[in-house]
């Protein structure tokens, strides 16, 4: 049993069971006052009393037996708060560690459970731009923390693969494209293509019935049509996948909007039937509530659209993997679209309407606008890739000029910076990118973390193998902090997966880093005597697989040499 284990287990309270303290047992921000404190309002109705009380009477029984790995409990404004004895904690926390490497924060929670999780979505002819980064690389570490949990993940890249800028794309390709080698040329090329298409398009409106014509023929299976439109999402996915490799990005289903092309008619029939569809100006549309707009269905030449395949989409998924809870991790300008979307299913009466979410996210945008391209403003993702592992490249060429192989580390340093910095704030706030802050070695960045991390090993390579049962775990009183922090990397784990939030991975790595630099600068290490050494061994052995395990969840490498 673990200390929290321990704890639930001294606690009686009638009708609660000891799994649902458990759950409750939290650590709280501020170590003075607990190392876990179990908030007792929620007990108040049943007891009939109030919290306060109800700290009071608990406290009073368990301090009256107090068992020797807890240092104190005490009762304040509600709340149960338990001291452990550090050395106690320091005992049983790195031990763990210890014995769980790679596995330390893995649990089988949410074994037996399936969540989908809806991301990246690219859209096909179009340029991977920075504006998906967020989506991919938020959408990457929900996947990973969630499996760590033991969920069973479906990661869903949903291709924006219909529509009718497709029928457009092959206009512009035909007119202009002088019979280029698609596969060759590249999504740049297409899209250079695709934006003179719009810039002639003004001069000549005859060009956008061509277009919606041209569409109609992919949708009729036209050979030549489906021919062009196939070799577009080739290239498109191909490149695409480029970009994935370097983000440690897979995904189980790359079903994107044309693969629910013969799956919207059952969903409007059904609407149909119901009574929600309802003609409105000759388009066929669900009135959705006052607050909000009637969600557009049909148009009234009887196209389909974004929302429909939407609709098919959260059916096609409940029916095949009969998922807890389905994610769409897309940006927050989509708010009204998933609104619109969740309240049909709603409406419809499933059940299940309420498992589906909307993981919003804020805009990414360059500081240096330098990145621009010449087709306007897109910032192609692999390019802000390249050019945060050419700056890398440039920093570890001074700092440490002999490093062995300098490339790869570059590579990892350059693309963990980006990652990172997509996963370092609340999801909901806007960033702004700067190579110079996300790739500075001091300050909460990736570097930073990375380098702790290279910098525990390299102690570790140093000290070779020692014998943890000789560490003297009374040394490490002043490195408490250090070790709840380290102690709480499950519950953070547990944490960042319930509010859909990584950033709390990405926080905690940074807090852990800062916390073994200053005590690194402040007590030695290699040369302390004997039990302590050992002690502080085990600390900078827990330190490393912390932040190597918290950079993996992220998808960002921890190299052992920097
Ligand atoms: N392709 C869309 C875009 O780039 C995102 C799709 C998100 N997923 C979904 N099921 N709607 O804006």
């Amino acid at each position: 049993m673990n200390n929290n284990e321990l704890i639930a287990s001294l606690i009686h309270i009638d009708g609660v069971s000891e799994a649902d303290i458990l759950s409750l047992l939290a650590q709280p921000k501020d170590l003075g006052y607990a190392d876990v404190a179990l908030p007792c309002f929620r007990f108040a109705k049943a007891l009939r009393k109030s919290p306060v009380d109800i700290a009071v009477d608990l406290a009073g029984k368990i301090s009256a037996d107090l068992p020797p790995f807890l240092l104190s409990c005490t009762a304040l404004n509600g709340y149960l708060n338990f001291k452990f004895s550090r050395e106690d904690m320091a005992k049983e926390t790195l031990l763990k560690v210890k014995r769980e490497g790679t596995s330390y924060g893995h649990s089988d929670l949410g074994k037996g459970k399936t969540i989908c999780i809806d991301y990246s979505s690219v859209n096909i002819a179009k340029p991977f731009h920075i504006g998906h980064l967020s989506s991919t690389v938020i959408g990457g570490a929900l996947s990973r923390i969630f499996r760590t949990l033991g969920y069973n993940v479906v990661g869903i890249n949903h291709l924006g693969d219909w529509g009718t800028q497709f029928g457009k794309m092959i206009v512009a390709y035909k007119k202009w494209g002088g019979g280029m080698d698609i596969k060759k040329s590249g999504v740049r090329e297409l899209n250079k293509l695709y934006v003179r298409f719009h810039e002639e398009a003004e001069k000549d409106e005859s060009l956008n019935d061509l277009g919606r014509e041209y569409f109609k023929r992919i949708e009729d299976g036209d050979p030549e049509a489906l021919a062009l439109f196939e070799q577009f999402k080739e290239v498109s996915l191909l490149e695409a996948k480029r970009v994935y490799d370097r983000l440690g990005i897979t995904f189980e289903s790359y079903n994107g909007e044309s693969f629910y092309n013969d799956k919207m008619q059952p969903v409007l029939d059904l609407l149909s039937e119901r009574g929600l569809l309802v003609e409105s100006e000759g388009a066929k549309v669900v009135n959705v509530g006052e607050d909000m707009p009637p969600c557009l269905l049909v148009r009234s030449d009887g196209a389909t659209l974004y929302a429909t395949r939407d609709l098919a989409a959260a059916y096609y998924r409940k029916k095949t993997y009969d998922f807890y809870k389905c994610l769409y991790v897309v940006a927050y300008q989509q708010n009204l679209h998933f609104k619109q979307v969740f309240k049909v299913i709603e409406m419809l009466g499933e059940p299940w309407a309420k498992d589906l979410e909307h993981i919003a996210f804020g805009m990414v945008s360059l500081a240096d606008g330098t990145m621009s391209t010449r087709q306007g403003k897109v910032v192609y993702l692999e390019d802000a890739l390249d050019a945060a592992v050419q700056k890398a490249k440039e920093i570890i060429n001074v700092k440490s000029p002999d490093l062995e192989g300098k490339e790869e580390i570059a590579e990892q340093v350059g693309v963990g910076a980006v990652i990172f910095g997509a996963l370092q704030n609340n999801r909901i706030k806007d960033i702004t990118f700067s190579y110079d802050k996300m790739l500075n070695f001091d300050g909460e960045t990736c570097p930073y973390v990375q380098y702790t991390h290279a910098r525990a090993n390299s102690l570790l390579e140093k000290a070779g193998d020692f014998d943890p049962t000789k560490a003297d775990f009374t040394s490490l009183e002043n490195a408490h902090e250090l070790v709840s922090a380290i102690a709480s990397f499950e519950g953070a784990i547990k944490a960042a997966a319930d509010k859909r939030e990584p950033s709390i991975v990405t926080r905690l790595a940074i807090d852990v880093a800062e916390m073994f630099n200053k005590y690194y600068i402040d007590n030695r290490i290699l040369n302390a005597d004997e039990g302590i050494k050992e002690a502080r061994l085990l600390l900078t052995f827990a330190v490393k697989q912390v932040l190597q395990n918290a950079l993996l969840l992220l998808g960002i490498a921890a190299p052992n040499k920097m």
